[in-house]
């Protein structure tokens, strides 16, 4: 039985947890580090800068956890989870205050992603209790044949600072409710909302050892102990596919342990001739400029049929300058800061190279006034294939528009990218509708609608944008070993 949940004893948001969490003991460290504000850069709290030893320490704490942990039935690591779920929903505006606080998104931003961050939870606190082996049909009469679903056992995971919370519930809501332990290391930039799970966690009953929040700003010391340790047997990273791919050898050529990767993306964002023009601006606004452009599934580039392109890029530039900038807890806000100095340096750059080689900033295009990472909402017509903001992922609030002519043509510059994590396109032709989503070249599509993500589905990229899936019965799949058991001797 799980005991009974207690509610937050506060709801202030100074009231923050800013110790690291491991083997259901706060923890100070020696040494802390910063956490800033994206809006004003000043610093919020200071958190536990821990090493590498303090990383094996939680991985043992996290294996010690484990027999009894994968012990329980589904049934009631469920019943601790929902009691989990349900403290966060309790505090939900802390949470989205918080989120908005580190990361930067507009607050109704982060409740949205507070409510998504907790979906998970609940769903895989559900969807455990479904975890079916299969009995196959024996190929002698002497012999039957079962297959069993077993906890993977010790998971680590290293998680992003675009969604300080629900990168983090998408990995170890799953894991957890299988059976599993979990090291999780924060991004340095927004480990506050780790730490507040964590409070969460605790008041909800979760035992010592089963999920641990390791902060840390040596991120490669940290990352080298999880992926090389023994004990760990599932890895799961969601960041850039350059580190990713360093991190999956890592794991593979040291351990042999199953990983996990939500790598970088490049969504192509499709609007037909025949599309209702309407919805493909509120698709491409929803896509563009969530956190400010920087989701790895955001529409990357836009792509338009020669005969709207005219009309398209107006309706959509007057849509985009009216986008409200400014820091996240103000009220009405759109777009918020950029995360630091090297992300907004880095739209700068790739905005300034594409107008030096002809694009035409329909709106924006540069800096905004309301602070030092703030990048005002851009719309970039007479976008080509070479230019970087084609080819490379922005993670900024910057649209650029590229022409085309036929289907052919559409799909063969979507497809045209290493990437293939989302891909959307609207058109009103449910013909073209099966065969464009067929031709694409991603793990999710989306048809007419700008925005797809939630708990149910099978989050995940082609080609170097993953491996494996996040959410939906797949996401519960990634924590559980199939074992194959042969009953003989009949
Ligand atoms: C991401 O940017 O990695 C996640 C986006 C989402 O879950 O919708």
């Amino acid at each position: 039985m799980c005991s009974p949940p207690r509610s937050h004893p506060d709801k202030d948001i100074m009231s923050l947890r800013t110790d690291a969490y491991i083997d259901g003991q706060w923890r100070s460290g020696a040494k802390r580090f910063p956490v800033f504000n994206p809006a004003t850069q000043e610093t919020v709290a200071q958190v536990p800068d821990l090493g590498a030893a303090e990383a094996e320490e939680a991985i043992a704490a996290a294996h010690r956890a484990f027999p009894k942990w994968a012990a329980k039935t589904a049934k009631e690591r469920g019943q601790i989870m929902r009691a989990w779920f349900d403290l966060m929903i309790a505090d939900l505006d802390r949470l989205a205050r918080l989120i908005s606080l580190e990361g930067g998104k507009p607050v109704a931003e982060a409740k949205g992603e507070a409510m998504y961050g907790a979906s998970f939870v609940e769903w895989f606190a559900e969807e455990a209790k479904r975890a079916y082996g299969r009995v196959i049909p024996t190929t002698t009469p002497t012999r039957r044949y079962v297959t069993i679903k077993q906890p993977i056992g010790v998971c680590a995971a290293v998680t992003p600072w675009n969604f300080p919370m629900a990168m983090i519930t998408r990995k170890a809501a799953p894991a957890i409710a299988a059976g599993c332990t979990i090291v999780l290391k924060p991004p340095h930039q927004t480990p506050l909302t780790a730490l507040a799970l964590a409070e969460l966690a605790e008041n909800a009953g979760l035992p010592p050892g089963v999920f641990n929040v390791v902060t840390t700003e040596h991120a490669a010391a940290v990352g080298k102990v999880m992926c090389e340790s023994p004990l760990v047997r599932h890895f799961s990273f969601t960041g850039s596919t350059e580190i990713g791919k360093k991190l999956g050898a890592a794991c593979v050529g040291s351990t042999v342990k199953k990983v996990a990767l939500e790598l970088g993306g490049n969504a192509p964002l499709i609007v037909f001739a025949d599309a209702d023009l309407d919805l493909a601006v509120k698709g491409a606004v929803m896509s563009k400029f969530r956190n400010a452009g920087q989701t790895c599934v955001c529409a990357n580039r836009i792509l338009v049929e020669d005969a709207i392109y005219d009309a398209f890029s107006k309706k959509l530039a007057d849509a985009v300058a009216k986008l409200k900038v400014g820091p996240g807890d103000q009220e009405g806000v759109d777009v918020g800061p950029l995360i630091d100095k090297k992300a907004i340096e880095k739209v700068e750059l790739m905005v300034g190279e594409a107008l030096a080689s002809g694009a035409v900033a329909l709106t924006g295009g540069k800096k905004h006034a309301a602070g030092a990472q703030f990048y005002t909402p851009t719309v970039l017509a007479n976008v080509t294939r070479d230019m970087r903001v084609n080819t490379e992922e922005i993670f900024g609030p910057v649209a650029p528009l590229i022409r085309f002519n036929s289907e052919d043509e559409a799909v063969a510059i979507a497809n045209d990218t290493p990437f293939g994590l989302a891909a959307y396109f609207f058109t009103r032709d449910v013909n073209r509708a099966w065969r464009v989503a067929e031709r694409i070249e991603a793990g999710m599509v989306s048809i007419n609608d700008g925005i797809f993500s939630n708990e149910v589905i099978p989050f995940g990229g082609w080609k170097e944008s993953g491996l494996g899936r996040e959410g939906g019965s797949e996401g519960l799949d990634e924590y559980l070993e199939s074992k194959f058991v042969n009953f003989g001797g009949f």
